[in-house]
């Protein structure tokens, strides 16, 4: 595999009982590349982030990410399990920021912040505290970091999970809608945070309908529709000029 692939995705199935979720989704990401998948309700964007991050066990085909097979290990031919310290090895490299913010809420912004660099990746504390409030303030945060969740707005909270992401120094972040649940007043702030940290050089797959958003920040746009991945391509092609009329007509009502 090229090097400055960080994510490699080849023809991932899932299935629900006889559903089909996803269908042979294959997506290749390169180092600092920010792709947004977009497509209607139900069409499998959530479940195809799920499957990268290990939240979901996919029923076929293979996910790399950093050149390094996803879940499973390779012995000759035969695939096997990893087990459950490699797994959170491999889940720890990705980072994910939920469209509800899921802090702790018996923790202050910078708690929430310091937590897994601290207690997960066993960080020294003074030095995480160091990272976590260059991070706060990078979001925007200065002045919020002793304030517990119930004390901030949407918009504030979103941005602390993105801070609880980057303060990982993951790989790739994954973001699924993280402006769909917000008040349309504090959608910008949270995606000017990513647009600061597409342009910092982080790889995101972004899950969104701020199709704005997609075309000023995205490198590449993937359409999803009923599990499988109908078109992906530089952002520009697909959002003006898409090759398939699904997509076409999606955008038309995403924008209508
Ligand atoms: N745990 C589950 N059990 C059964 N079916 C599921 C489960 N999770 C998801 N599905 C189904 O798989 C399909 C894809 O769901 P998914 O959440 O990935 O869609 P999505 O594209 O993220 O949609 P949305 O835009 O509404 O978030 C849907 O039809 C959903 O009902
Ligand atoms: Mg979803």
């Amino acid at each position: 595999m090229t090097k400055d692939i960080i994510v490699k995705a080849v023809d991932v199935t899932k299935l629900y009982g006889p559903f089909t979720a996803l269908d042979k989704v294959s997506l290749e990401i390169a180092k600092g590349e920010v792709c947004c998948i977009i497509g209607p309700s139900g069409s499998g964007k959530s479940t195809f982030l799920r499957c990268i991050n290990q939240l979901e066990k996919m029923n076929s085909g293979a996910i790399w990410v950093n050149d390094e097979l996803v879940g499973y290990r390779r012995e000759g031919n035969n695939l096997h399990e990893i087990n459950d310290a490699d797994m959170a090895r491999q889940r720890r490299r990705v980072g994910m920021v939920f469209q509800r913010f899921n802090l702790f809420p018996h923790m202050t912004a910078l708690e929430n912040v310091m937590e897994g660099p601290v207690q997960v990746l066993k960080e020294p504390v003074a030095e995480v505290r160091k990272r976590a409030e260059d991070i706060l303030a990078r979001v925007g945060l200065s002045d919020k970091i002793s304030h517990y969740p119930s004390q901030l707005s949407g918009g504030q909270q979103q941005r602390v999970a993105i801070a609880r992401a980057m303060c990982m120094r993951p790989d790739l972040i994954l973001f699924d809608e993280p402006t769909s649940a917000l008040d349309p007043e504090l959608v910008s702030e949270v995606l000017d945070v990513m647009k600061d940290l597409a342009a910092s050089g982080m790889t995101m797959i972004v899950v969104t309908h701020e199709l704005g958003f997609a075309r000023n920040v995205a490198n590449t746009v993937a359409f999803m529709e009923a599990g499988k991945m109908v078109e992906i391509g530089p952002a520009s092609e697909v959002l003006t000029s898409p090759k398939s009329p699904r997509t076409a007509e999606f955008i038309k009502a995403v924008h209508s």
